[in-house]
């Protein structure tokens, strides 16, 4: 198995059978972690999966199972310790491309990215692009954000309401991200079309319907990497581009697995911070009027909404070297075990009073960018984004309220990602 944010071919994951630690209580209900029913509340599943289950077996769709683990303690050893690998083909001691191997071969480069790969090939692609990544060049995008958050909002305003997610929270880390790596203005459109459509697919049943867009987006970049090579410009494809060709250290597969990871990371995961953050605030006016009242604590606020949202649910899979035994359970070697982020950002043994939303809580050491190896290369940028567009949000709106009842709002159905498909609201 394979991932990327983007859950292509993502599992759906039933879960419920019972695991040796559950039987001395009552069963846990069996719950479907990519619901959208699940997803509008996953937290009292998740303090009974952390008091009784800490380990928990799961089935993966109709493949094999996987294991769970909930606590913070163990999802931050899981997601740092190298006993455990990300390329499944590493943890079973294979060489080659572990389970991508049935993808087509045009289909292969969506697997060949770092997130699914361990150290040395991880290293080095990060290497490649971390530059481009750093607070500093980040921070040099603050007037064009701020711009493009502006102009958003005050079309909001203009016509008194606004569908949060697909006319803000979307098109600020998609716009931004086209912008670093250098896609023109006059194609981005059809570019956002073709990602919008990959990235809306939840599961393997929908890779049939999404080779077309696949196909075209892969066509469009090929021909992008060759107008850049030929003339060079200041962005991140030029970049990328040059670092093939001046040490062949990255192949054009590699080049279009980094480019397609960067366009599914960069905004899949943003777009839910911004919507989730947007209506947990709704949901405390408390907490919104204090950071209305004080714009400056607009920086502890969104640690706190990406701890109390947490957009990743699910760190991406990884899988044992070797046999294991955690809190009792046997682990075997070339398993799947999977951290939930969204129940460690929400243990009471790390956080006071974990499901209150306190926007000054400090520390808070979340793992909603996850940590070790492949912590989020995107954190600062995705910071800035949520910073900026939070906190014109709150100022520009101060009757911001929802049209519909809460109850009317959906999840997406997604096994790695929490977040709104819509959020209606006026202002
Ligand atoms: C709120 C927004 C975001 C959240 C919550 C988030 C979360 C995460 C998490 C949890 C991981 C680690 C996954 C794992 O270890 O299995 C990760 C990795 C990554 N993120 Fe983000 N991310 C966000 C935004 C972004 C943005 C804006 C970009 C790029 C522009 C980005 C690029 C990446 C990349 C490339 C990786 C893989 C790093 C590696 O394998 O070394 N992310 N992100």
């Amino acid at each position: 198995m394979t991932t990327t944010f983007a859950g292509i071919i993502d599992p759906v994951i039933m879960t419920g059978d019972v695991n040796p630690m559950m039987m001395r209580a009552m069963p846990i209900p069996p719950f479907n972690i990519a619901d959208p029913r699940f997803k509008a509340d996953p937290y009292p599943t998740y303090t009974r999966l952390r008091e009784e289950a800490p380990v928990h077996r799961t089935a993966l769709g109709r493949r094999r199972g996987a294991w769970l683990l909930t606590r913070y303690d163990d999802v931050d050893a899981l997601l740092r310790d190298p006993r455990f690998a990300k390329n499944p083909a590493n943890a079973r001691g294979e060489g080659g491309g572990g389970d991508a191997m049935w993808m087509p071969p045009f289909l292969r480069p969506l697997a060949r990215n770092m997130l699914d790969l361990d150290a040395p090939d991880h290293t080095r692609l990060r290497g490649l692009v971390q530059k481009a990544f750093t607070s500093r060049m980040v921070e040099a995008q603050r007037p064009r954000i701020q711009a493009l958050v502006d102009e958003l909002l005050g079309r909001a305003r203009r016509n008194g309401r606004i569908e949060l997610v697909g006319e803000f929270a979307l098109p600020i880390p998609l716009t931004i991200i086209s912008e670093l790596l250098g896609v023109p203005p006059a194609d981005q459109q059809r570019f956002h079309r073709w990602t919008t459509r990959i990235l809306s697919a939840s599961g393997p049943a929908d890779l049939l319907a999404l080779l077309p867009s696949v196909w075209m987006l892969f066509r469009y970049l090929r021909r992008l990497f060759a107008a850049r090579r030929a003339e060079p410009r200041d962005d991140l494809i030029t970049a990328l581009v040059q670092a093939e060709e001046e040490g062949d250290r990255l192949d054009e597969d590699e080049l279009l697995g980094m480019v397609f990871l960067l366009l599914a990371a960069g905004h899949e995961t943003t777009v839910n911070l911004i919507g989730s953050a947007a209506l947990a605030l709704l949901r405390h006016p408390d907490q919104a009027a204090a950071l209305r009242a004080d714009p400056s604590l607009i920086r502890t606020a969104v640690e706190e909404l990406a701890r109390f949202t947490s957009p990743v649910e699910l760190a991406t899979e990884r899988y044992a070297r070797d046999d294991l035994k955690l809190h009792g359970v046997r682990i075997r070697r070339g398993e799947m075990v999977l951290g939930v982020i969204g129940s460690a950002n929400r243990d009471p043994a790390h956080f006071d009073h974990p499901d209150t939303l306190r926007l000054a809580r400090e520390p808070n050491r979340h793992l909603a960018f996850g940590i070790g190896a492949h912590y989020c290369l995107g954190a600062p940028l995705a910071r800035l984004e949520t910073q900026l567009a939070i906190g014109a949000l709150l100022e520009c709106a101060p009757g911001l309220r929802l049209t519909v009842a809460a109850e009317a709002l959906r999840w997406r159905r997604h096994a790695f990602l929490r977040g709104l498909r819509e959020l209606p609201l006026a202002l």
